[in-house]
Formats: structure tokens, C-alpha cells, sequence
């Protein structure tokens, strides 16, 4: 089934340059790139985009690390996209991701985690109208 995810080359990676590695390991994976724009988010963006993690111990720290640089949103299309960019990412502590993947390659650390994928339809419909009001999302 063709679908669609929210992915986000985070500022970290933006930081060190690797945005356009990153954006051609995405293509040589087949994804199609719908839709793309580099954003800086203040932490009220941030906040709202992270809202479902509000009680979590790291929220402050993670929506301060998103809010303090340009990061890359992006909307990908494959079939089982989701899953597809979960896999490519790897696991979000990069110290248990497996080889080959991006976080392994490009994350310094849990947090600064180079990328972020939506975890599920109804979130990648939420993350994709956050970034991208209007885009047809059927
Ligand atoms: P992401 O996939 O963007 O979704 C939530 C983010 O919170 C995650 O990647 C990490 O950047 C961050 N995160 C998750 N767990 C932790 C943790 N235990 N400590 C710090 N940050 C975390």
C-alpha cells in the first residue's frame, strides 16, 4: 500500500553538513520525495510537535536541541513508507542500531539522533499537516 511519513533530517545533521547524504540514501531507497521544506523552529513549534512526549523527562532538553538550528522537513511516499523510513533509520538510541542504517552511521547520541520518522498512520497524518498545512493526505 503506497503511504506517506514525516521525516526530518534534525539539526544536528543540518549542522555537520549531511543533509544531502542523508537525502540521497532516501532516494536510493526508493522513497519518492513529495514535499520539502527547511525550517527553523521556535520552541513553541517544536513543543507542539513533540506535544505526545510532553511528560517525558527529556521533553525541555529535546525541544530546546530542536528549536536550536535549521533542520530539513520532509514528506516521503513508498510502499509502507513508515516502516520503510524506520528501518532505514534504525533504532533511535544509535547505540542500538543496526549497522548500515543512519542513526548508526550519523547520530551522536539518543537525542541528537540526526533524523525522525513518524511511528504510525494517524501520527504521520498529524506530523505531515503540522509542517505541511494543506497537502493532500489521502
Ligand atoms: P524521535 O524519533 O524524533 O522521537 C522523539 C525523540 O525524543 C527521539 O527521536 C529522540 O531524539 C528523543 N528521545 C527519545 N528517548 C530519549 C531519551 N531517553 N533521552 C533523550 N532523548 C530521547
Amino acid at each position: 500500500m503506497t503511504e506517506r511519513t514525516l521525516a526530518i533530517i534534525k539539526p544536528d545533521a543540518v549542522a555537520r553538513r549531511l543533509t544531502g547524504t542523508i537525502i540521497q540514501r532516501i532516494e536510493e531507497a526508493q522513497f519518492q520525495i513529495r514535499a520539502m521544506r527547511r525550517v527553523e523552529l521556535t520552541r513553541k513549534q517544536a513543543e507542539g510537535f513533540y506535544a505526545v512526549h510532553r511528560e517525558r523527562p527529556f521533553f525541555a532538553s529535546l525541544t530546546s536541541f530542536m528549536s536550536s538550528g535549521p533542520a530539513i522537513v520532509m514528506v516521503l511516499e513508498s510502499a509502507d513508507a513508515i516502516k520503510k523510513w524506520r528501518m532505514l533509520m534504525g533504532a533511535t538510541d544509535p547505540a542500538k542500531a543496526d549497522a548500515g542504517t543512519l542513526r548508526k552511521e550519523f547520530a551522536e547520541s539518543i537525542e541528537r539522533n540526526a533524523t525522525h520518522g513518524s511511528d504510525a498512520p494517524d501520527t504521520a497524518a498529524y506530523e505531515i499537516g503540522y509542517f505541511f498545512p494543506g497537502i493532500d493526505l489521502v
